[in-house]
């Protein structure tokens, strides 16, 4: 067991992630607490999942800073800082973030293929599984990454692997992901949490 960090978690719509991360906690699995939620979509279902929890939450609409990534991070981390936050958690978080120097290394991302393979802008949720398919790629799988300010771009943390079959749609195979997302972010954040994650350039070494 480690000291509980606190995460301030990023989300845009439906908060599976989220809610995959609560459920960890509350079942005594991550040493961790959600300290914050910020959504940058105000219709978002990760809000409810929040509210259901107790847990504070805040919009940044990302609409109210069209062509303004800098005004926008911004924004964000004037939240985050608000809180005693260890490490920010993009959990289905659809915008690029300029990362403050103080923060580099304490945010992760997670992406639904095997980075560098089917990432980067526009390449988010079931466009990713369709890219997957319409390429005809026999594995996918998903990545959990530290973010830099390019997308889908830092030192790689965990990644999980999946058959793609003859007959998979973007359902079932967004579906098989997410299976290993679910074990692959929470075995992350603990890690984090354990302070066994060491960036060494594009690499983070996992201490024993
Ligand atoms: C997850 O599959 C996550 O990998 C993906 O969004 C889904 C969660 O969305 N993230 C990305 O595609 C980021 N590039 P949800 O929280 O709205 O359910």
């Amino acid at each position: 067991m480690a000291d509980k960090i606190n995460l301030a978690v990023l989300l845009s719509g439906g908060g599976t992630t989220l809610q995959n991360i609560i459920d960890r906690i509350e079942a005594g699995n991550l040493d961790a607490n959600v300290r914050v939620v910020i959504s940058s979509q105000a219709d978002a279902y990760g809000l409810e999942r929040a509210k259901k929890h107790n847990i504070p939450s805040v919009v940044v609409s990302s609409k109210d800073f069209k062509n303004c990534t800098e005004s926008f991070s911004k924004a964000i981390f004037s939240h985050i800082d608000k809180y005693p936050v260890d490490l920010v958690v993009m959990a289905g978080f659809m915008c690029l973030i300029t990362i403050p120097e103080k923060y580099l290394g304490r945010v992760m991302n997670i992406h639904p293929a095997l980075i560098p393979a089917f990432c980067g802008k526009g390449r988010y949720g079931h466009h990713v599984h369709e890219a997957v398919l319409e390429y005809g790629a026999k594995v996918s799988g998903c990545t959990v990454h530290f973010a830099d300010n390019v997308y889908d771009h830092g030192p790689v943390i965990v990644q999980k692997t999946v058959p793609v079959f003859d007959d998979d749609t973007p359902d079932t195979l967004a579906a098989r992901v997410f299976e290993q997302e679910c074990e692959a972010y929470p075995e992350a954040i603990q890690l984090f949490a354990e302070g066994r994650l060491k960036i060494e350039g594009r690499k983070v070494r996992i201490l024993k």
